[in-house]
C-alpha cells in the first residue's frame, strides 16, 4: 500500500463515517480521479468501502491486516507501535529491525510482516511463516540497562502475550513456558527471539522479535505435532492488527516498569500462576550438557530454580525445557 492510499484508509478510520471526496482530495493534495483510483486500489486490498454521492466514502469494514493503519486504531500505547515498517514480504523482521536499530530509529518502532522467507526461531530453528495468517514482528527497545539483565524481556513479553491473549476471553488457557514460548494444550502458540547488541554496561539496543500463529488453519509434518494456532484452539478468526496492538499495549507498561525496578519481583507471582513447568520434573538442554531437576519457580533474576536430585537448588539461565514423564520427555 502507497503512503497516499495509507493516509486515506487511516483517515476514514479515525473519521469512522463518510469522508467526503473533495476532504480527501484537498488533505491528500490529489484529484478527484486520484482520490477513485486509491479507493478502488483498497477495494483490491480487500476493505469493504461505501460510496454515496454527496456524502463521499465510509470504510465498512477492517482486514485485520497488520498494517500501520489498522494497528494504529486499536493502540493505546504511547511509544511502542507508533512507528510501523510493514513489509508484505522480508526475509526476517529480526535482521530488518537490526539494520534499523543501528541506523538509530527510536525505541518503540516496529517492523511487521505479512510473511518471512527466513523467520529465526530460538537455537538457530526457523520460524515457518506463510502469507495472510499469522503475526510476525519485531520490535526496536533501547533499554539503559546492564545486558546482564535483558534476558528478563523475553519473561515479560511473556506476560505481555499471555495477558493480551487471556483478553480475547476464550476457553484458552495459554500457559508460559519458560523461557520464551506460550503453549496452548500443550502446543506451541507464540515465540519470542531477543537479539541484542550490547557491551557488558551498555545495551545498544533489543530487537524483541514475535511470531504469533493466529489463523493459521494446518502445520505441515512434523510441526502439526507441537504447533497450533488461535484459529484451531478456538475455531474462530482473529485481526491480527487487534492482537499485535494489544500485545503492544500490554508490553508498554510492564516494559517502564521493568525499567525503574531492579528485577522481575514485579511480575513474578504473576509468571509462576502461569508456568507450564511449575512443580514439574524437566531436563533443560543447553548446547553443551543438559540439566535435570523438579521446578521450583522463577528467580527474580528470571532463571529457573530446579531441586536437584541431591536437594540442591540449581539456577539455570537459559536453555530449552522439556517436560519428563514417567515414560518419556516432551
Ligand atoms: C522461537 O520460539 O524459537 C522464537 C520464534 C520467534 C519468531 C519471530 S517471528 C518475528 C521475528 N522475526 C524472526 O525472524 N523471528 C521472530
Amino acid at each position: 500500500m502507497n503512503d497516499v492510499t495509507a493516509r486515506i484508509l487511516s483517515r476514514m478510520i479515525t473519521v469512522g463515517d463518510f469522508v467526503s471526496g473533495e476532504a480527501l482530495c484537498r488533505e491528500c493534495g490529489i484529484t478527484r480521479s486520484a482520490v477513485w483510483k486509491h479507493i478502488s486500489l483498497l477495494r483490491s486490498e480487500g476493505y469493504s468501502l461505501d460510496a454515496v454521492t454527496g456524502r463521499g466514502y465510509r470504510l465498512s469494514g477492517l482486514t485485520g491486516r497488520p498494517v500501520e493503519a489498522e494497528v494504529l486504531s486499536f493502540l493505546a500505547a504511547r511509544r511502542f507501535g507508533r512507528k510501523i515498517a510493514y513489509h508484505p514480504v522480508t526475509a526476517s523482521t529480526n535482521i530488518l529491525a537490526k539494520t534499523l536499530a543501528v541506523e538509530g530509529v527510536a525505541e518503540g518502532c516496529i517492523v511487521v510482516a505479512d510473511s518471512q522467507t527466513g523467520g529465526r526461531g530460538r537455537m538457530g530453528r526457523t520460524w515457518v511463516s506463510p502469507s495472510g495468517v499469522n503475526l510476525y514482528f519485531s520490535l526496536i527497545l533501547r533499554p539503559g540497562v546492564p545486558s546482564i539483565r535483558v534476558p528478563q524481556l523475553t519473561l515479560l513479553v511473556a506476560v505481555a502475550l499471555h495477558r493480551a491473549l487471556s483478553d480475547l476471553s476464550l476457553d484458552l488457557a495459554p500457559m508460559i513456558k519458560w523461557p520464551n514460548d506460550i503453549l496452548a494444550n500443550g502446543k506451541k502458540l507464540c515465540g519470542v527471539l531477543c537479539e541484542m547488541q550490547s557491551e557488558p554496561d551498555l545495551t545498544h539496543f533489543v530487537v524483541v522479535g514475535i511470531g504469533i500463529n493466529v489463523n493459521q488453519s494446518e502445520f505441515p509434518p512434523p510441526l502439526h505435532e507441537s504447533a497450533t494456532s488461535l484459529f484451531l484452539e478456538t475455531g474462530q478468526l482473529f485481526s491480527r492488527a487487534e492482537l499485535l496492538a494489544s500485545v503492544l499495549n500490554h508490553f508498554e507498561p510492564l516494559y517502564d516498569a521493568w525499567l525503574v525496578e531492579e528485577d522481575l519481583g514485579f511480575i513474578l507471582s504473576f509468571l509462576q500462576a502461569h508456568s507450564l513447568l511449575q512443580s514439574k520434573e524437566v531436563t533443560i538442554d543447553q548446547l553443551k550438557r543438559s540439566i535435570s531437576g523438579t521446578v521450583r519457580g522463577i528467580s527474580r533474576l528470571g532463571e529457573l530454580m530446579l531441586d536437584g536430585a541431591e536437594g540442591e537448588i540449581i539456577l539455570v539461565s537459559s536453555g530449552e525445557a522439556h517436560l519428563r514423564t514417567s515414560s518419556s520427555i516432551i
